[in-house]
């Protein structure tokens, strides 16, 4: 049988900052936020949403009356959600309309989550070839003003639909997986900032690649030559490239050039969004799938998960005949092409309002965020979403 995905989708908040700008307001070089972290945009989150409302926004678009008939799990990939309880997946299925014979849950591990999600739910597929899985990634990412982590924040949601018979992409069997302690990138239940050890947060995601692509080459005896392209998760989108490079040094030249070639599209969406932590790599594969026009049905797209702590993956799929067509590549370029930009000041100010924690009320106005699906307020700790 095959299983894989069917439909997917992204939304990323209205605003955004200009790299250079941030660059220049640090008193950094913009070329280390260009070319050394490779970002030019990054998503700011304002008020009005959060994992959830993202996550909302990034589905509601994509399923229909048929597909909320089929969908009775719905698996939720995050590392800022919202409540240390009750996962954001039961918001979700009530802001999109789900039916209530539905599992809802949320899975974590940094920004492996929602791979997690995703093989769960392969195998629950396998087992029940008529459900369909709905599967959320949505994080909002933030270091602190001025840290040296700044430069990767961002924020936004992909929503994936996986199911049988899938339109878009079928993910094969084969996969590496390993889980090794490390404390390179985690954030305390206490802190609504994370610690990030950069420097070997970067070596642990180098050398997870380098053991999951080697373990994968001597399992299935596969090479380069067998890709069309690989897509990464991407915390900047330096950081693939740092990982890929030194293997693509043997290698021969038109498939070497054809990997980079692919890595940089794979990179479009990512480099005007930031950091969306668990769903980095699904919008990479939505940058390359949407932004390249030379792939075709049966091109092999490996794919390289990555969540600090660390848990790492290296799983594969195939392109479906007529995938493009169930894509919503102008809607994706709308979104990005109307977002506004804001000046550092209004990014910091918006980065730092803060929820009320004490139970009181307040309310929020849609009008100044132009998404279905926003936080109108807050009463009694108990968030308050509205559906435009
Ligand atoms: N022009 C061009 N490139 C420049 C430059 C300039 N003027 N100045 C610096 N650079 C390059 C550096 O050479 C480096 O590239 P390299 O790694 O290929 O050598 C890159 O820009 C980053 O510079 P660096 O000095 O290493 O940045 P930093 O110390 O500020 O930290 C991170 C970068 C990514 C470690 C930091 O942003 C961070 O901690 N991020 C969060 C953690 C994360 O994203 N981890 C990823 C794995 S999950």
């Amino acid at each position: 049988m095959k299983i894989g995905i069917d439909k997917i989708g992204f939304y990323a908040p209205h605003m955004y900052v200009d790299m250079v700008k941030l660059a220049e307001a640090r008193g950094d070089d913009p070329l280390k936020y260009t070319k050394g972290i490779g970002q030019d945009e990054m998503a700011v989150t304002p008020i009005t949403q959060d994992t959830v409302t993202m996550a909302a926004n990034a589905a509601h678009q994509l399923i229909d009356d048929k597909d909320r008939e089929q969908i009775d799990y719905v698996i939720f990939g995050t590392e800022t959600g919202i409540d240390h309880s009750k996962s954001a997946a039961i918001y979700v299925s009530r802001l999109l309309g789900l039916k209530k014979q539905v599992r809802a849950v949320e899975t974590k591990q940094a920004c492996y989550g929602t791979t997690a999600a995703i093989q769960l739910a392969k195998g629950y597929i396998a087992l029940n070839p008529e459900s369909k899985v709905l599967i959320l990634a949505s994080d909002i990412a933030r270091y602190g003003l001025a840290t040296p982590g700044e430069v990767t924040q961002g924020s936004g949601a992909v929503a994936i639909l996986l199911s049988q018979d899938p339109r878009i992409m079928t993910l094969e069997k084969e996969t590496t997986f390993q889980t090794e302690d490390s404390m390179d990138f985690w954030r305390p239940i206490y802190s609504d900032v994370a610690f990030v050890d950069g420097k070997y947060s970067n070596d642990r995601y180098i050398d997870f690649f380098a053991d999951l692509w080697g373990e994968y080459k001597e399992k299935t005896k596969r090479d380069f030559a067998d890709f069309a392209a690989l897509c990464f998760h991407l915390p900047y989108t330096r950081m693939g490239e740092k990982a890929l490079k030194p293997h693509l040094e043997n290698v021969a030249e038109s498939v070497a050039n054809q990997l980079t070639e692919r890595y940089k599209t794979s990179t479009t969406y990512n480099r005007l969004v930031g950091n969306i932590y668990t769903g980095s790599l699904y919008l990479s594969l939505l940058s390359l799938i949407e932004n390249d026009d030379n792939l075709a049905a049966g091109d092999r797209i490996g794919m390289f998960s990555y969540g600090s702590g660390s848990v790492g993956e290296f799983f594969t799929g195939i392109l479906e005949e007529g995938y493009q067509d169930h894509l919503n590549t102008a809607n994706h370029k709308a979104l990005l092409a109307n977002r506004k930009e804001v000046t550092i000041k209004e990014y910091e100010a918006e980065f730092l309002k803060e929820l009320p924690t004490d139970g009181s009320t307040v309310e929020y106005s849609g009008d100044n965020d132009p998404a279905d699906i926003y936080l109108a307020g807050i009463t009694e700790h108990m968030r308050q979403y509205k559906n435009k």
